[in-house]
C-alpha cells in the first residue's frame, strides 16, 4: 500500500509532468515556425517522455490500487523572444522537477513507503540526465543564436534518431509512446 501522503504528492506531479509536456509541445510548435526543424523535432521527442512519465505515474497509482486523477493542466508558455527563451525556460522547468522528485524521495522515506521509494528512484537518474541535456543545449543555443543552422548542426549530430528504450524504466499506463 503505498502511503496516503505520497499518493496525494504523486497525483499532483502527474500534473506537473503533463504541464511539461504541453510546454515543450509548445516549444516545438514554436521552433516548427520558425524552420528549425531539429530543436522542434527535440521539443517534440521531450514532450512525449514527459507525457510517458506521467502515465508511468498513472500505472503506478493504478498498480498500488490507489485513486488516480487525471489532472487539469496549467497552460504553457507561447510567445518568446528569441530561440535561447525556450531552451532557459525549459532548463528552468527540468531544474523544478528535480526538487519535485526530491520531495516526493523525501515523502517517501518520511512515511517509510520502501515501494514508492524504489519506484520514485528512476525518476532521480532521469532528472540528471535531463538537467544535463538541457544545460549542454542552453549552452550551444547561447554560443550560436545568431547562427542557428550550427544548433540545427549540433542536435542533428549529438540528438540523432530517439535513445533506445530504457530496461530499467517503469512500465507506463497503456504502453510507452
Ligand atoms: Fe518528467
Ligand atoms: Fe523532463
Amino acid at each position: 500500500m503505498a502511503a496516503a501522503r505520497f499518493v496525494e504528492r504523486l497525483n499532483q506531479q502527474i500534473a506537473y509532468e503533463f504541464a511539461a509536456s504541453q510546454q515543450y509541445v509548445a516549444s516545438a510548435v514554436y521552433y516548427d515556425s520558425e524552420t528549425l526543424p531539429r530543436l522542434a523535432a527535440f521539443f517534440y521527442a521531450q514532450a512525449v517522455e514527459e507525457r510517458n512519465h506521467a502515465m508511468m505515474m498513472v500505472e503506478y497509482l493504478i498498480d498500488a490500487d490507489a485513486q488516480v486523477t487525471i489532472p487539469g493542466v496549467a497552460g504553457p508558455e507561447t510567445g518568446f523572444d528569441d530561440i535561447v527563451a525556450p531552451v532557459a525556460l525549459a532548463l528552468e522547468q527540468e531544474r523544478r522537477v528535480s526538487d519535485q522528485i526530491g520531495e516526493l524521495m523525501g515523502v517517501a522515506r518520511a512515511e517509510n513507503d520502501y515501494l514508492s521509494e524504489q519506484f520514485i528512484q528512476w525518476f532521480l537518474k532521469e532528472q540528471v540526465e535531463e538537467v544535463s541535456t538541457m544545460s549542454s543545449l542552453l549552452a550551444v543555443v547561447q554560443r550560436s543564436a545568431d547562427s542557428p543552422m550550427l544548433i540545427e548542426d549540433y542536435l542533428a549530430r549529438e540528438h540523432a534518431g530517439s535513445e533506445g528504450a530504457d530496461p530499467t524504466a517503469p512500465a507506463t499506463a497503456g504502453g510507452a509512446l
